[in-house]
């Protein structure tokens, strides 16, 4: 071998052994949580992805967890990260927001998202927004006010419903109706669906490279969020306008979120309502639809359950005049097997996972320590699937949720919606538009799945092919 090349392996050798002498050392000096770091630069990322291409992506936590302990180091989507599987070590990552840990989302949805989002805020501004945006959502603005639009627009959609159906895009088509609807008082109409279109692409961006040269689909939905923007931006100037001329007697004030931020003491400028509006609509898109999906899927596959809710809410209907007869809130307290059949979709197939976080200082947990400026990632779906915590913890069972209270946000090991100051503002918005959606469609239709899908859980939890299914009009309907 000639000396030069001889040279140039022993440089390379050595880089490569004190590459993995400092990390050992400064791994013993912090009493990092024991792991694997796996290879320089792309860590266990490509076998993290590839477990969550499957149906089954547990052996990837699994096989940590039992070599290492539910608190365990890894490196994933070019971070050192310290993962947790243990309820109370994620209860104590929500908890500490802002004082010991800040919310940290990746390049792309953060530039996309834009820097007003509630998602993004930190400190006083987003306790008070998110504050602001939890009044909005709490029951009796629900009971009151926005249950009637829920009933409406999916009663709407369904009635478009013939033959096939891809299910995920209705429940997506619902869920931003209703979204839009609840924040600046649309309904659905050409303008809304120009917006849903340009949207789609926004979110696409989420999860791809955030460089406009490397990523056409990046570069895209820069390019749909700006249009998204101008759309909304229309839209705040002139309802500003607007409360104007309602302050001064003449117009009639709107009930929505808009109208709470243009009314907002301290003021917000356009931009930031701007943001706000787009975060809102991403929070509670993907996220309830995708469990409106789900429970569908998993009702089909558990037929039992499926009968045991249709009944329940044949009792509802049965107390109505007619199919079109709105839901009162009273009915939707009178559906304590639906509660169950979400809580345990939500345990089963989260589309949250889990949340990452950034340490702002060194962290002692456990006895280990969580360095300053590492990423964490707190798992939901490893506590809701741990057989130590559900019997039979893989399977889908809406059964053990039954005769027990209603799972309380307090709770360490039932986390679907979070916790912390950054607790889901929308969940029992999305429980509501849960329940009312279930007994619409068994009560309306019969259905089978038109084609074989399977679950799928990157970039995010959802059926491969949208699950597609074949419906039947019930004959309840034809009487109408
Ligand atoms: C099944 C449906 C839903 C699930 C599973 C869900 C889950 C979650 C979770 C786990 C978080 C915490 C994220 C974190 O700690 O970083 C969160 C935050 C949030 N959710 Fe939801 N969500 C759902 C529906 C909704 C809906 C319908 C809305 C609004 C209409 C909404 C609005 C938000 C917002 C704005 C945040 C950010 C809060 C903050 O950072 O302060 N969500 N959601």
């Amino acid at each position: 071998m000639a000396l030069p090349v001889f040279l140039l392996l022993c440089f390379l050798l050595s880089i490569v052994v004190i590459f993995i002498l400092i990390r050992a050392s400064r791994r013993r000096l912090l009493r990092l949580p024991p792991g694997n770091l796996g290879l320089p630069f792309v860590g266990e990322t490509l076998q993290l992805i590839s477990a969550y291409k499957t149906e089954n992506p547990e052996p990837f936590i699994d096989e940590r967890v039992s070599r290492f302990g539910p608190l365990f180091t890894t490196h994933v989507f070019g971070e050192p990260t310290v993962f947790s599987a243990d309820p109370e070590v994620n209860r104590f990552i929500l908890q500490n927001e802002g004082k010991l840990f800040d919310c940290s989302y990746p390049g792309s949805i953060s530039n996309l998202l834009g820097k007003h989002s509630l998602l993004l805020m930190k400190g006083s501004l987003h306790k008070r927004m998110h504050s602001l945006t939890m009044s909005f959502g709490n029951s009796s603005i629900i009971k009151d006010h926005l249950l009637v639009d829920i009933d409406r627009l999916i009663r709407l959609n369904l009635d478009s419903w013939s033959d096939r159906v891809l299910l995920m895009e209705e429940a997506k088509t619902i869920t931003f109706n209703l979204t839009v609807k609840q924040l600046m008082s649309y309904d659905p109409c050409e303008w809304t669906e120009r917006l849903r279109k340009e949207y789609v692409l926004v979110i696409e961006g989420f999860f791809t490279l955030p460089s406009r040269l490397f990523s056409p689909t990046y570069s895209r939905a820069i390019t749909a969020r700006t249009k998204v923007a101008e759309a909304l931006n229309l839209v705040v100037r002139r309802r500003r306008k607007e409360a104007v001329a309602i302050s001064e007697g003449g117009g009639e004030k709107q009930n929505d979120m808009l109208a709470a931020l243009l009314a907002d003491d301290d003021g917000f400028s356009d931009e930031q309502i701007v943001d706000f509006l787009l975060a809102l609509l991403v929070a509670g898109y993907e996220t309830t639809s995708t469990i409106m999906t789900l429970a569908v899927k998993f009702l089909t596959e558990t037929p039992l359950a499926l009968a045991q809710l249709k009944e329940e809410h044949e009792g509802i209907r049965a107390k109505k005049s007619n199919n079109t007869e709105a839901l009162e809130w009273s009915d939707y307290k009178s559906m304590p097997f639906t509660q169950c059949v979400i809580n345990e979709t939500l345990r089963v197939a989260n589309i949250i996972g889990g949340i990452f976080r950034r340490a702002i200082t060194n962290v002692p947990v456990k006895g280990y320590t969580i360095p300053k400026g590492w990423q964490v990632f707190a798992s939901f779906r490893a506590v809701h699937l741990n057989l130590d915590h559900y019997k039979d913890a893989r399977s889908f069972n809406p059964w053990r949720w039954q005769n027990k209270p209603v799972p309380t946000i307090s709770g360490n090991v039932f986390m679907p919606f979070g916790g912390g100051p950054r607790l889901c503002p929308g969940y029992e918005i999305a429980r509501v538009i849960l329940s009312v959606f279930l007994h619409r469609i068994v009560t309306r239709y019969s259905w089978v799945p038109a084609e074989e899908d399977k679950l799928v859980f990157f970039p995010t939890t959802r059926t491969q092919k949208r699950y597609p299914i074949k419906v039947r009009r019930l004959n309840c309907d034809q009487a109408m």
